[in-house]
């Protein structure tokens, strides 16, 4: 099968055009023909040197495909039945992968293949954050930093799903943006002052905050408010520790909590942006973007041709 392969750390160049032999599954794991990927910034950080097994190494996390032949019907995955995962944090930049089957989902009527492939680590890196770390419930009110890029779309979604109301940062560009997606006021962080804008928009400081970029710790710190509890997938140092709580956590890959969230998708309460989608032999172009670090929603690779082909934005 053909793969995009890193052999040697380094620019997005770096990123090649081979081959690999076909995975094999083993027990509890599905063999998905991928059609699509989703790219984060965490593919970069990987290919520069971040990864730590051995090399050559085939990017990806996240994937949108279908299962092919038998090997889904344990999970009751039919030949063909269209499934989105995370299956860890390599291998989906290829024509095959696979995935234990408790983190894949079936991909809901109301999300289309591309947009799926975009889903599952920000989604429900962000959807664990709220609910596991948070506890945001309905009439809470939460402060996502960072709340343009792909964790922090998902995540103001998810808190509006939740019945919480959302102050929001991002880059003037992405206020329009965070607007739709259900946030009640969105601050603009690249002024000095807007954790004071936060502390007066929430009447003294932010009482639940998802830090969602480093560059946003700081303020974040400041905008919460006494005794306040930030979580943060990010890893980086915490200021504050006096005043407020940080807790880092990792997205973990769980196909149940995509199931829960299909309604959301069918109902088009919850959606996918994607700022740009590529042939996947343009993953070098689309790690460039990744890394300016101003992506609106997310990247996709378009892996299959007839995809492709049907989508008219590739
Ligand atoms: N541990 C885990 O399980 C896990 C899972 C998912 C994500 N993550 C991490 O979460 C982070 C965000 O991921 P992502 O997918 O959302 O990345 P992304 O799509 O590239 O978004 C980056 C965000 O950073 C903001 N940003 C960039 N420079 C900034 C600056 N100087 N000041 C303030 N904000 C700035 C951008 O906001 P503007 O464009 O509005 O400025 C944008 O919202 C990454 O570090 C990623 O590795 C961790």
């Amino acid at each position: 099968m053909q793969v995009i392969k890193v052999s040697r750390f380094g620019d997005p160049d770096v990123l090649q055009v081979g081959e690999a032999d076909l995975p094999r599954p083993r027990s509890g794991e599905v063999l998905v023909r991928v059609l699509a990927a989703g790219v984060g910034p965490w593919d970069a950080s990987l290919r520069r040197g971040g990864y730590t097994g051995s090399l050559p190494y085939v990017p990806g996390g996240e994937f949108a495909g279908v299962v092919e032949g038998d090997t889904g019907d344990e999970g009751g995955l039919h030949d063909g039945a269209e499934v989105y995962g995370y299956p860890g944090l390599t291998g989906c930049y290829a024509q095959y992968v696979t995935c234990p089957v408790e983190q894949l989902a079936p991909i809901p009527a109301g999300l289309p293949m591309v947009d799926a492939a975009a889903a599952p680590i920000d989604l429900l890196t962000a959807e664990q954050g709220l609910t596991d770390v948070l506890g945001i419930g309905a009439g809470d009110r939460v402060l996502i930093t960072a709340g343009a890029g792909g964790l922090g779309h998902f995540a103001v979604q998810v808190a509006r799903i939740l019945g919480a109301s959302v102050v929001a940062t991002a880059s003037p560009q992405h206020h329009e943006f965070l607007h739709r997606l259900g946030a009640v006021e969105v601050v603009d962080h690249t002024k000095p002052g807007w954790p004071d804008q936060v502390r007066e928009l929430t009447d003294g400081g932010a009482e639940h905050v998802l830090a969602c970029a480093a560059p946003t710790f700081g303020g974040a710190a400041r905008a919460a408010r006494d005794g306040a509890l930030i979580a943060t997938p990010v890893q980086g140092d915490y200021p504050g520790g006096e005043r407020v709580r940080w807790q880092h956590y990792n997205g973990q890959p769980r196909g149940s909590r995509l199931i829960r969230m299909a309604p959301y998708f069918d109902d088009g309460s919850l959606t996918v942006t994607v700022q740009a989608r590529y042939w996947w032999y343009d993953a070098p172009e689309a790690h460039r973007v990744a890394e300016e670090g101003h992506t609106e929603g997310k990247l996709v690779l378009i892996v299959d041709e007839d995809l492709a082909a049907t989508d008219e934005t590739s």
